[in-house]
């Protein structure tokens, strides 16, 4: 196998559920802005927009719109038992699209979540907050984050310095088979 810092950073990244409170750095969300622009799209479509929220209010805000709509006793929509959706990420980007493109998404998402784990940051996917804008204040969250009303959400990244170190998680090596 070659390790290198790119295949370091992809064969090291896993989620992270704990971040420390600093924020990040405009030289580190630079890098991110760059990650998510250079990432390649259907025909150069480049349907995706990205929202780096670093306002811990409204992400707090958000978090309680989120429960009110789905619910205060289904932890599944949050994949945690104590951790709101944004895991309390100082920095969480949100993935929205022009047209369906789950494809053109999840590429960007993982430049993002590559280049991040390549300068000292950890992520975490988050597809929950999903039915944020499908709820009543849907349209609200979308005109605080710019968003024209019918676009798309597609996917959500906390972005952070890790303040845990999980164990990497198992994978199936019988997906991938080489045909000769
Ligand atoms: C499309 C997608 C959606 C996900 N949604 C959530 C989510 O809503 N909340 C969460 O805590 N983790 C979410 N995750 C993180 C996965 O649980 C995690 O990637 C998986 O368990 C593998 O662990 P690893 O990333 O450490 O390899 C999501 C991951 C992907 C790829």
């Amino acid at each position: 196998m070659i390790i290198n810092e790119t295949t370091n950073a992809i064969f090291t990244r896993q989620t992270v559920r704990e971040y420390k409170k600093e924020q990040i750095s405009k030289e580190q969300l630079e890098t991110l802005i760059h990650a998510a622009l250079m990432a390649p799209s259907g025909r150069n479509g480049q349907p995706c927009h990205v929202r780096f929220l670093q306002n811990a209010d409204a992400l707090h805000r958000m978090h309680i719109d989120f429960k009110n709509y789905v619910g205060w006793d289904t932890p599944v929509h949050t994949r945690s038992e104590k951790n709101p959706f944004y895991h309390n990420a100082p920095t969480f980007a949100f993935i929205f699209s022009q047209y369906d493109s789950n494809m053109d998404a999840g590429i960007m998402t993982e430049n993002i979540c590559i280049a991040a784990q390549s300068i000292g940051l950890s992520t975490c996917i988050v597809a929950s907050v999903g039915a944020l804008f499908e709820s009543p204040q849907a349209a609200d969250w979308k005109k605080y984050l710019n968003i024209p009303e019918n676009f798309k959400f597609m996917i959500g990244i906390c972005i952070g310095y890790p303040d845990e170190k999980p164990e990497q998680k198992p994978r199936f090596i019988d997906r991938i088979e080489v045909i000769e």
